[in-house]
């Protein structure tokens, strides 16, 4: 059953529609940055399944994007985006301008310090700072009960989880599985600057994660072994541009040498226009068994 979606652009609307839904009950909030797939509809679902009410918001943020990274170019598909989003059952998108956000510019920052700069944070400097910054700002004008977060974009689930918890923040943070498409490529929004040559391309870092894990399945413990056969599998592919292969502790992201315990199998490469993340989170003991981060 699909209920009217209410959109509010400035956080004075917001604040009006959110003293109605808090009366009804758990307030659930998927935040996002539009173009909107099943990726995100899953939390949409999730949140719509566990919560009294849900908020989305798309809100394309600047201070996570580098110089010289997509922020220009990233697709806003928002009409279609409402449609999706009325469909799976959301009460209010929030769709704020950059001025709603950072009214006196971007002044002050959140830092997860030592979780930010490793991973995906060594390429691009600033990302996670822009990303905590902006989910606390988020958090503090919606104050939703839940906030839902993919574990497609693992480390940043682990930042804000720490970031959460560090600062005291009262929300419950529940991070769900990666939806992907049927060949494993987990669903992005930048894989619509994929042509087809380069869509067919992208399927490596699945492939690459797999072939990973297939050796830590055999029994082999050394996690430069795992690495080295993603990192081949990956190199096999000419239209990849590796960026890192890493196999982490899933506790602070540092790279392992003994592969045991909660692990993070992160991978990020280019392909064409298009910069691309995967991972596995496992648990490795006896067996390897996938788990969510
Ligand atoms: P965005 O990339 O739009 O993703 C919004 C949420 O959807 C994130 O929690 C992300 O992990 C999740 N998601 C994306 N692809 C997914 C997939 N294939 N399966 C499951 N979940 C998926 O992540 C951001 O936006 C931004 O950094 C944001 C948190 C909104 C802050 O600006």
């Amino acid at each position: 059953m699909s209920r009217r979606l209410r959109v509010a652009r400035a956080r004075r609307e917001l604040d009006v529609f959110l003293r109605e839904l808090r009366a009804e009950g758990p307030i659930g909030f998927v935040p996002t940055m539009g173009a909107l797939h099943e990726g995100h509809l899953s939390l949409v679902r999730a949140s719509v399944g566990e919560c009294a009410r849900t908020v989305a918001s798309i809100f394309v943020n600047p201070t996570q994007f580098g110089p010289g990274e997509d922020l220009a170019a990233y697709p806003r598909p928002w009409e279609e985006d409402q449609a999706l989003l009325e469909a799976e059952g959301a009460d209010v998108l929030f769709l704020p301008s950059a001025e709603e956000i950072y009214p006196a510019g971007p002044r002050a920052f959140i830092d997860v310090a030592d979780l930010s700069g490793l991973l995906c944070g060594a390429f691009r400097p600033g990302h996670f700072r822009g990303v905590a910054t902006v989910v606390w700002k988020l958090l503090q004008i919606v104050d939703p009960d839940v906030a839902y977060f993919g574990s497609k974009d693992a480390q940043q689930a682990v930042i804000v989880r720490r970031m959460v918890k560090d600062l005291f923040g009262r929300w419950t943070i529940r991070v769900l599985p990666t939806i992907r498409e049927k060949d494993g490529l987990a669903m992005s929004s930048r894989n619509r600057y994929l042509d087809p040559s380069e869509r067919a391309a992208a399927t490596v870092l699945f492939r690459a994660l797999a072939e990973g894990k297939r050796v830590l399945e055999s029994g082999e413990r050394k996690a430069g072994m795992a690495v080295r056969a993603a990192s081949e599998t990956l190199a096999r592919e000419p239209l990849a541009r590796p960026e890192y292969v890493a196999l982490a502790s899933l506790a602070d992201l540092r790279p392992v040498e003994e592969a045991r315990g909660d692990l993070l199998f992160a991978i990020a490469a280019r392909v064409g226009k298009a910069r691309l993340i995967d991972n596995l989170a496992l648990r490795v003991g006896e067996r390897v068994e996938e788990i969510l981060p």
